[in-house]
């Protein structure tokens, strides 16, 4: 049984993560997502741990071989509770490798029994992040079909509340 781990804030998942996740489902026996608490990140996260593994779970129901989790330890911690021995990123491009080489070293330095493997980005999504699709948003741009269509709706309800 290959298990591996798709970690990331996902505040909010966008089609470049599921992307990833269907495609890392197609490739391992079990993918668990695991959604960080993410305490550390300037204002904070938009949507909280339970919204945020919502979005997640509402979107991956047509993959039965997938289940999301909230954590709030070191990411190779998490993963050996999850029996998971491969940590599966998204790669968008130069501008992300050397953040996840950086933390794909320390992790190996942290446990080196855990691999960081990466699935390139498709070009459609190359540019996509969380941030652009708040942004964009924020702005009252159209996010359409960057983020699941509940997530769109739940930008709106957000930001409107937050002006
Ligand atoms: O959505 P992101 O920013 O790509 O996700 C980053 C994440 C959640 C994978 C990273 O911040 C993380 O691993 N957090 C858990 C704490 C930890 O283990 N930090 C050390 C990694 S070098």
């Amino acid at each position: 049984m290959k298990r591996a781990l798709c970690p990331g804030t996902f505040d909010p998942v966008t089609s470049g993560h599921l992307d990833i996740i269907g495609r890392a489902a197609g490739i391992f026996d079990e993918v668990v997502v695991g959604v960080a608490l993410s305490h550390d990140k300037g204002a904070g996260p938009l949507f909280s741990p339970d919204e945020r593994v919502a979005f997640i779970s509402n979107a991956v129901t047509h993959l039965p071989n997938v289940s999301v989790r909230p954590f709030d330890t070191l990411l190779v911690d998490f993963a050996q509770k999850m029996d998971a021995r491969v940590i599966v990123k998204g790669l968008r491009a130069v501008t992300d490798f050397e953040h996840e080489f950086q933390m794909a070293q320390l992790n190996y330095r942290l446990d080196e029994n855990i691999e960081t493997m990466f699935i390139m980005s498709i070009p459609e999504y190359a540019y996509l992040s969380s941030s652009a699709v708040k942004e964009i948003a924020r702005h009252g741009g159209s996010v359409r079909g960057l983020v699941p269509d509940a997530v769109c709706e739940a930008l709106a309800t957000r930001l409107k509340q937050s002006q």
